[in-house]
C-alpha cells in the first residue's frame, strides 16, 4: 500500500541520513597513508571518542639501519562544523630505536576528494646524560596522502628485508 511505501522510503532516507552523520569523521584518518619521505602508516580504529591507533613504517631511521613496523597511538579532535580535525599521534619506536616521535597535525580534503594530513612533529632520541639533552630533539614536517590499495598486512610486506632480518624465527 501507498503508506507502507511511504514509512520503507521514510525508513530508508532515515537510515541515508544516519550513515552520512555517523561514517565520515570516524573514516577520515583510517587507513593507510604514505609521506613524501615513502613512510606509511596504518591507522586501524579510530573510536567514537577520537582515540586511535595504528602501526608506522619508516622509511629513514637516525641510524640508518632497518626499521620495523611500529605502534602509534592518538587523539583526533572532534571536527566543528564545516571544519577539518586536528590530531595528534606518538610512535613509539619498536625494537630498533629508543627514540620517540610525537606528530601534530590536521586533515584536509580538496574538492577533488583528495585527503591531505599536514603534520609537524618533535623527534626525541635517548642520549646519554643531562649534558646532551640540548641535542636530543629534532622537529619536522611531514604530508601524508592516501595510498589506496588493501589494507592489512601491507605495512610488513612492504619492508621485507628489515622485517626478515630484525625479527626471530619463530
Ligand atoms: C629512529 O631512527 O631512531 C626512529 C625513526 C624516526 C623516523 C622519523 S620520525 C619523523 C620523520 N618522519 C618519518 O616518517 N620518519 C622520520
Amino acid at each position: 500500500s501507498p503508506v507502507a511505501m511511504g514509512s520503507g522510503a521514510f525508513t530508508l532516507v532515515l537510515a541515508l541520513a544516519l550513515v552520512a552523520y555517523v561514517t565520515p569523521e570516524e573514516r577520515k584518518l583510517s587507513g593507510l597513508w604514505r609521506n613524501e619521505l615513502d613512510s606509511l602508516m596504518e591507522i586501524s580504529a579510530v573510536r567514537d571518542n577520537g582515540d586511535f591507533q595504528g602501526k608506522y613504517l619508516t622509511r629513514v631511521t637516525l641510524a640508518g639501519g632497518c626499521a620495523r613496523a611500529s605502534p602509534l597511538r592518538g587523539a583526533q579532535q572532534q571536527p566543528g562544523e564545516g571544519g577539518w580535525p586536528t590530531f595528534a599521534f606518538t610512535v613509539r619506536w619498536d625494537k630498533f630505536s629508543n627514540a620517540t616521535t610525537a606528530f601534530a597535525g590536521q586533515c584536509f580534503v580538496d574538492t577533488g576528494g583528495k585527503e591531505t594530513l599536514t603534520t609537524m612533529w618533535l623527534l626525541r632520541e635517548a642520549v646519554g646524560s643531562l649534558e646532551e639533552d640540548w641535542k636530543a630533539t629534532r622537529v619536522g614536517r611531514n604530508v601524508f596522502t592516501r595510498k589506496r590499495i588493501r589494507k592489512g598486512k601491507i605495512l610488513p610486506s612492504l619492508s621485507p628485508s628489515c622485517e626478515d632480518t630484525s625479527s626471530p624465527a619463530p
